[in-house]
This record gives structure tokens, C-alpha cells and sequence, in this order.
């Protein structure tokens, strides 16, 4: 019996086959990832998160926010004529992990950064419906009770300079000073207000 015959006939062999066949398609697309520039080098102008705005990024991903808005534009017209421009590869290598996601129950927040007031943030996080009445987003008015001082900022800052982030010693020795006086809803907002502001174009 030819190896063909035996794999057409054995359900097991055809599985375990077909796991060789793909597993190889996957590594021939995902392998040359890891060594091209567009993906693996920050893209002119990236800078590393603040202390303020990698802070809030803790809290979008401890609040869910990822759950119900991804960040990762498409380029399709619909998304660029609504988003502006399309995600780019290069804008995320400091992201770790990325909050790309595919799931959008609200709005893609890529580039929302600058699209709104640090004001209007404050309202719509705390009450979305005061500013969007048919909204269905959640309120997350403890944001703006909580303190951030006294986070492991510092520890964070270290754990992503040896994951390849660029902060500097003062960056890493100055970061809890930035956090002082500043609420949850700060940081949050300082993150937001960043999110896919590198690239000017098409906004
Ligand atoms: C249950 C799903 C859900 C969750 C969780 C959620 N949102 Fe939303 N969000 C929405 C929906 C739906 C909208 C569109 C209506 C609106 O503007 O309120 C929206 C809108 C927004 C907008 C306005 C976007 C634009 O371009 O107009 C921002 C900013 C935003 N959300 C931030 C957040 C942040 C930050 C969090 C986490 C603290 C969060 N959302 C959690 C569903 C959600």
C-alpha cells in the first residue's frame, strides 16, 4: 500500500499529516516576521510609552477595554475613510503584548488619540450616555477616585527595557514622580490621547 493509500484510509495518519502540512504553511508566513524591518523596527517618531501613559495602558487592560474595541485598522476604505490610516506594523513594537484584537462591540481606537478633549474622555468614561446618549459602553467612574501612586512603575519600565524597550536611567528613575497626584482616569486618558498618533497621515 502506497503511503498516499495509507493516509487516505487511516483517519489518525490523515490528521497527523495534515498537522505537518499546515504547521509548515504557518512557519513559511509567520518565520520571515521576526526578520523584516517593517515589523520588527519602530517606525520613525515611536516613542516609548510615559510613565503616565504605560500606566493606563495597565488599566485599559485590566478594565477590559480590549474586550469591546481593538486597535488595528484594516486597509480597507471603510476603515481608513472612518479610522484614518491603517495600522502599520511598525507602530506597535513597543506594544507588549499588542491589544490588536478583532472583537469591536464599540469603536476601533487606534487613532483616537487627539480626536477628542482629555475633557470629553473624563465625561465619557465616567458616564458614556452624557455624551453619546445611545451608547452601550459601561461607565468606569472609579477610575477617577483611584490614585496611581505607589504603582511598581519603575519594575515595568525595567521589565520592558530588557524585552528591548529604549527607556533611558532617567526615564526608569523619574517615573514615579510623574505618577504623583495623578488619578486612574489621568493615566488612562494620557494613554488614549496617545494611541496612533506617530503617523500624522490621512487623519
Ligand atoms: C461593553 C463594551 C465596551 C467596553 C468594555 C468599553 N467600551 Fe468603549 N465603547 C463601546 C461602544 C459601544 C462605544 C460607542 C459608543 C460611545 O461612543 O460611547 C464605545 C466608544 C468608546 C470611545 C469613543 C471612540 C470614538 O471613536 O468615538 C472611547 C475613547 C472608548 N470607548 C474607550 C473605552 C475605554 C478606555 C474602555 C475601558 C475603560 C472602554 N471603552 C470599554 C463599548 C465598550
Amino acid at each position: 500500500m502506497s503511503l498516499q493509500e495509507k493516509t487516505e484510509k487511516s483517519v489518525p495518519l490523515l490528521i497527523v499529516m495534515s498537522i505537518i502540512v499546515i504547521s509548515f504553511g504557518a512557519l513559511v508566513e509567520i518565520i520571515p516576521l521576526f526578520f523584516m524591518k517593517s515589523t520588527t523596527e519602530p517606525i520613525d517618531g515611536l516613542m516609548p510609552y510615559t510613565a503616565m501613559q504605560l500606566t493606563g495602558r495597565d488599566i485599559y487592560v485590566r478594565e477590559g477595554c480590549n474586550t469591546c474595541h481593538s486597535q488595528m485598522i484594516r486597509p480597507f476604505r471603510a476603515e481608513t475613510e472612518r479610522y484614518g490610516h491603517y495600522s502599520l506594523a511598525s507602530e506597535f513594537v513597543y506594544d507588549r503584548p499588542f491589544l490588536w484584537g478583532s472583537k469591536r462591540t464599540g469603536p476601533d481606537l487606534h487613532r483616537v488619540g487627539g480626536r477628542y478633549s482629555d475633557e470629553w474622555h473624563r465625561i465619557h468614561l465616567t458616564n458614556p450616555r452624557d455624551v453619546v446618549p445611545a451608547s452601550i459602553m459601561p461607565g468606569f467612574p472609579w477610575l477617577a477616585k483611584n490614585s496611581v501612586e505607589n504603582s511598581n512603575i519603575a519594575e515595568k519600565m525595567k521589565t520592558l527595557r530588557i524585552l528591548g524597550v529604549p527607556y533611558t536611567d532617567k526615564d526608569i528613575s523619574g517615573a514615579s514622580e510623574k505618577l504623583k497626584g495623578k488619578t486612574e482616569m489621568d493615566a488612562l486618558i494620557a494613554y488614549l490621547q496617545n494611541l496612533g498618533t506617530t503617523i500624522p497621515l490621512g487623519r
